[in-house]
């Protein structure tokens, strides 16, 4: 991990001596303290990372995550009380006055705990320099996300099987969440969304204890996480037989989807995919109905750096993975997404989750 710790270094503005990851219990455990170790299995809570800028690093671990941690080819070092975990941090960092935080995954107590602990050194917030590094995936990672895009399309092929009349929004979240970690995930990328009918007016929605109807639609939106990395599909089916409103919303979101696939190539700006993306949807009867961005980053965090977002004027970059997940939104009737992860290619990109995208009726 040696070039990713010298990217980070190199990526930000501020110069530091080294660079600290400090841990607390999930959910404020850094995904950073995996960009550098590597480590695909553990929790690592209250666990510490050094990073210094030849590349090298320090990790401080409790014995419960020591048999993980040997995985890694960090300098290890295994505490057992909370005096010693503080003597052998502030022995690592004795030697250095101007100390990095990535402050974007460092609470403010944790914080507080390492500033109580080495009263004089002086700490710089490096989180740009995690920022820019993650922006673009080395071939580890693009390994791993492809991983987890084929566990995705392997359970979205199952899910027209699956889908029976009057199953709940609950069943089927578990269904998906099933067959996710039995192809091989770690576990499922964020809380799967299994909306049915006017619930899928919610992008954000999940599932509930709601059956299923005839004629509703179906959106189903997950990912896998494989060895820390994630994948996010979406796709909406109707149950039964479509009106001409449900496939008149499909179509207008399939050929958005399409508009963004042509714009995405490097050197574009993120934020002119999203109004590509708009303007198209605003120019048809759905105006109005598209309420949130054309896509995310996509890594170690499901939602990971640069997005498809109205205001971002940053350029992409061959070897970015992003989302591209344009959607409908009728309030009371439901809601259409379809959305798929790329990696952006030197001349444009390549489709990473191939689920077909055909309009389709279940049942
Ligand atoms: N797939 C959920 C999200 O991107 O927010
Ligand atoms: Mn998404």
């Amino acid at each position: 991990m040696i070039q990713r710790i010298k990217n980070i270094f190199r990526s930000s503005n501020q110069t530091v001596d080294c660079i600290v990851l400090k841990n607390a219990t999930i959910p404020y455990v850094d995904d950073n303290f995996f960009y550098v170790t590597n480590l695909e299995q553990g929790l690592f809570e209250g666990s510490c990372a050094v990073i210094h800028s030849n590349g090298t690093l320090d990790i401080l671990v409790s014995e419960l995550e020591a048999e993980s941690a040997r995985k890694s080819t960090a300098r290890l070092i295994i505490y057992k009380t909370k005096d010693e975990y503080s003597t052998a941090l502030k022995q690592l960092l004795s030697s250095f006055s101007t100390i990095g935080v990535n402050a974007s995954g460092l609470s403010y107590f944790e914080f507080n705990k390492l500033t109580g602990i080495l009263p004089n050194a002086k700490f710089v917030d490096v989180s740009d320099g995690f920022f820019k590094a993650r922006l673009t995936k080395d071939e580890q990672e693009i390994q791993r996300i492809k991983k987890a895009c084929e566990i995705a399309d392997e359970t979205m092929a199952a899910i027209p099987d699956i889908v029976t009349d009057g199953m709940s929004e609950d069943e089927l979240a578990a269904e998906i969440n099933y067959s996710l970690q039995s192809l091989g995930a770690e576990k499922p990328a964020f809380d799967t969304i299994s909306s049915f009918g006017k619930n899928s007016a919610e992008p954000h929605y999940g599932h509930g204890n709601v059956n299923l109807e005839n004629g509703s639609f179906v959106l189903c939106d997950f990912g896998a996480c494989y060895k820390k990395y994630n994948s996010d599909i979406t796709r909406t089916f109707v149950f039964g037989k479509a009106t001409e409103k449900h496939k008149e919303m499909y179509e207008t979101v399939l050929q958005a989807q399409q508009i963004a696939f042509q714009a995405i190539k490097p050197g574009v700006k993120a934020g002119d995919v999203h109004q590509a993306v708009q303007s198209y949807i605003d120019s048809t009867k759905f105006k109005g109905k598209f309420i949130h961005s054309t896509g995310h980053g996509l890594g170690l965090a499901v939602h990971d750096g640069i997005g498809f977002s109205p205001d971002n004027g940053m350029e992409l970059k061959e070897n970015m993975v992003l989302t591209v997940e344009p959607g409908v939104y009728v309030p009371g009737f439901g809601g259409v997404r379809i959305e798929d992860d790329i990696l952006v290619k030197k001349d444009g990109l390549e489709l990473l989750t191939k689920s077909p995208r055909d309009f389709r009726e279940l049942g």
